[in-house]
């Protein structure tokens, strides 16, 4: 499973970089807005920022909702570094421009993902990751684990190589479960990874065993 951090704050991203389990970014506007981020050119040299830290893709969105709007941003977006990973909104020219970036060799996110039929159009458009957004349909009481699974299933049928990219993770325990039910890749804050890396029985059985240490070698 590749872990994605879901922030465009460079000290997080060099944080969980540090860490050396980081396989990606992904940015969304808000996420950008979050940073104050404003102005093209400086959107576009925070992406380059952000590639320059991380070994991995790096999801760029466009704001863009036509579809020769989304190719001229995703071009441009796709220019700017190797690692640039085109995020494109599951919407019809949405689907159009997927498939447009498909045939270019361009890889492509596509985001805002709640259905599975919405996934099943983002692989049909040959789309590199799809995004289903796990915690936003948790946040109005539907089980978004199910669509992940749901996604799953339909993907292994027919051997899609669409990668599914469980986003909008919210905790620890979200990832736990998209790494159970086979989801390619999660995206999540960085306290969704540091997490995974506490327990209590851990600290107590170190303490113990410095303890010990120390009083065999005073
Ligand atoms: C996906 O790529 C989005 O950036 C993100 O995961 C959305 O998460 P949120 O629902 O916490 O805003």
């Amino acid at each position: 499973m590749k872990f994605f951090i879901d922030t465009a704050n460079l000290d997080q991203i060099k944080e969980a970089q540090a860490l050396g389990v980081l396989d990606g970014v992904t940015t969304n506007p808000s996420l950008m807005a979050k940073e104050g981020i404003t102005g093209k050119d400086n959107i576009l040299k925070h992406y380059v920022h952000i590639c320059n830290i991380v070994e991995g893709d790096v999801s760029a969105e466009v704001v863009a909702t036509d579809l020769e709007g989304m190719i001229r941003e995703g071009e441009e977006l796709a220019d700017l570094h190797e690692q640039i990973v085109v995020k494109i909104p599951m919407i019809k020219d949405g689907v159009k421009a997927l498939k447009y970036f498909s045939d270019k060799g361009i890889r492509t996110n596509c985001t805002l993902v709640f259905s599975p039929g919405q996934a099943l159009l983002a692989a049909k458009a040959g789309a590199t990751y799809v995004s289903p957004f796990l915690g936003r349909l948790d946040d109005i009481s539907t089980d978004g684990l199910n669509l992940i699974s749901e996604i799953r299933l339909i993907y292994d049928n027919y051997d899609f190589e669409t990668q599914i990219l469980a986003a909008s993770i919210r905790h620890t325990m979200h990832v736990i479960d998209c790494a159970k039910i086979g989801a390619d890749v999660m995206t999540g804050p960085l306290s969704s990874i540091e997490g995974l890396l506490k327990h209590p029985l851990t600290d107590i059985g170190l303490a113990k065993f410095l303890e010990d240490y120390k009083k065999g070698n005073p």
